[in-house]
Formats: C-alpha cells, structure tokens, sequence
C-alpha cells in the first residue's frame, strides 16, 4: 500500500491489488487509484489483473509483485508438501506470473516498463524458513535472469530487498507494536525501524527514469543488517 501511495506521488495511476479487498481498497481510493480482487497464486487471475489495467487506464508501465507470506517454520523433516508448495506458490510462481503477463502488454505496446518485485534479505542470507529462503533466493535469480531477457524490449527488472521492516508481517511475530519497535530497532544497524515508506521509496526510485540504467538489480533497504551488524573487534577499539 505504501508503494501503491509513493507511486501515486509520483504522478502514476494505480491499482492495488490483494487477495483481500480489506487489504487495499480503501488505499486505492485515498489516492484516486483502483483496486483489483486478485489470488496471485492463480495465473488467471494475474492475467486479468494486466487485461483489465490496460482497459482502465489504457497502458501499463510498471508492475510492483510484492504479495507474500511467512509461510511454514520448523525442520526439513517436518515440513508439509502442502505447506511448501503454498509458500513457494505465494512468494515465487506469483512474480513469473505478474512479469509473463506484464512483460506480454509492455511488448505489445513497445514502449518498454518496470517490472518489480519485493525480494527481502532472506534472499541473501537464511533468515526464514527454508520457504521463504529458497522462493526468496529464487526471486533474484528470476530478476536477473528476466532482466537480461526483456532487455532489447526496452523492460527493466529489478528488486528492493527489505530488511525487518514493521508490517502486518512481521506483527505476526511480536507481541504488541512496542514489543516489535523495541526488536525491529535491535534488527537495524542504524537502531532505527524501517516503514513500508522506506521500502517504497526504493520502489519509486526504480520505477523513475532517474533508474533508467538500472536493471538485474536488488536494492537492499534493511538499515545495514546484511553489511554492519556483525562488527569486526578491530572498530570497538
Ligand atoms: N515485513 C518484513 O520485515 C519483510 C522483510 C523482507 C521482505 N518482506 C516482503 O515484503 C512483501 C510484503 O510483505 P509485508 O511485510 O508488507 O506483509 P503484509 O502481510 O503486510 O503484506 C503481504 C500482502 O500479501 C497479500 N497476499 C498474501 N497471499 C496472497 C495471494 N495469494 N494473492 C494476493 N495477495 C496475497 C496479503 O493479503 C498481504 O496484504 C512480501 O513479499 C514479504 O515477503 C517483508
């Protein structure tokens, strides 16, 4: 949602979209923008997310995929194939439909596009379950190997890799919003808490032409988590 503001900001018509109309509908229309039902794991349903953008607002430049979900904790051992297979469908499958189907109406209009996805900092290290890691390692294989596809059309692609940041995700780990502020500032080399703005920000930057060489990548918005937080002695003397 606050990508869908940040994007909006930034003179963009939007739609949301989300399994759920509670989550988005009353977003898309504080900022004049549309909202779309959509079970991302359903590539029908993706497909008619595109198709019926373009009918609304007649183009589409950028697509943000960012749905996703905790998905099952414990050992290898005791994961369910019901479990794994939902996760991975959720956070993996869903990007290649939401970038076959965009991808499809950036060629077919050749003005090239934006194709973004939200990868996190389980892609460069094992914070979640196994998942979560391998569908989140495997967002940025998929970024960099669809970027090099779409390249000569002109599409860019390319992630932002938040770090701990303070969503209804993760207020499902906490107790209270104390409780999560205290942990997520811990989490965070700056001692800060990192909002959906700051992860949005990084959103709207790739989706400017100010990014307009700028693709293959993963910007990392996590407060110096994977870089700065285990200091070698040598900067405590
Ligand atoms: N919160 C964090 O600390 C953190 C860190 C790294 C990455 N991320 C990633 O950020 C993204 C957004 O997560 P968030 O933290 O804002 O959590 P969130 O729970 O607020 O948002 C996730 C949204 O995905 C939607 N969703 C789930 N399954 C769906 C489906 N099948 N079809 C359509 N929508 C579906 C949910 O309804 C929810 O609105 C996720 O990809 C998550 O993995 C979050």
């Amino acid at each position: 949602m606050a990508t869908g503001r940040a994007l909006a900001a930034g003179g963009h018509h939007v739609v949301l979209s989300d399994i759920s109309p509670d989550r988005g509908e009353v977003t898309a229309r504080d900022i004049g923008g549309l909202f779309i039902t959509a079970d991302v794991t359903r590539e029908a349903d993706v497909a008619n997310l595109v198709s019926t953008t373009r009918e609304k607002l007649g183009r589409l430049d950028v697509m943000v995929c960012n749905a996703g979900i905790i998905g099952p904790g414990g050992r290898i051992t005791d994961i369910e194939d019901v479990d794994w297979s939902n996760a991975i469908a959720v956070l993996l499958n869903s990007v290649f439909y939401g970038m076959k189907h965009a991808a499809r109406a950036m060629q077919a209009a050749g003005r090239g596009g934006v194709l973004l996805a939200t990868t996190s900092i389980a892609a460069h290290r094992t914070v979640g379950g196994h998942a979560y890691n391998a569908a989140k390692h495997g967002l940025t294989g998929l970024i960099r190997s669809v970027a090099t596809d779409l390249s000569p059309d002109g599409i860019r692609v390319n992630g932002v890799a938040p770090g701990h940041t303070l969503t209804p995700m993760s207020m499902q780990v906490y107790r209270d919003t104390d409780a999560a502020r205290t942990r997520l500032s811990q989490l965070n080399a700056l001692g800060k808490v990192i909002e959906p703005e700051d992860i949005a920000a990084a959103f709207a930057f790739l989706a400017s032409d100010a990014a307009r060489y700028i693709t293959g990548q993963e910007i990392v918005v996590d407060g110096g988590w994977l870089e700065c937080m285990n200091r070698p002695a040598i900067f405590d003397r």
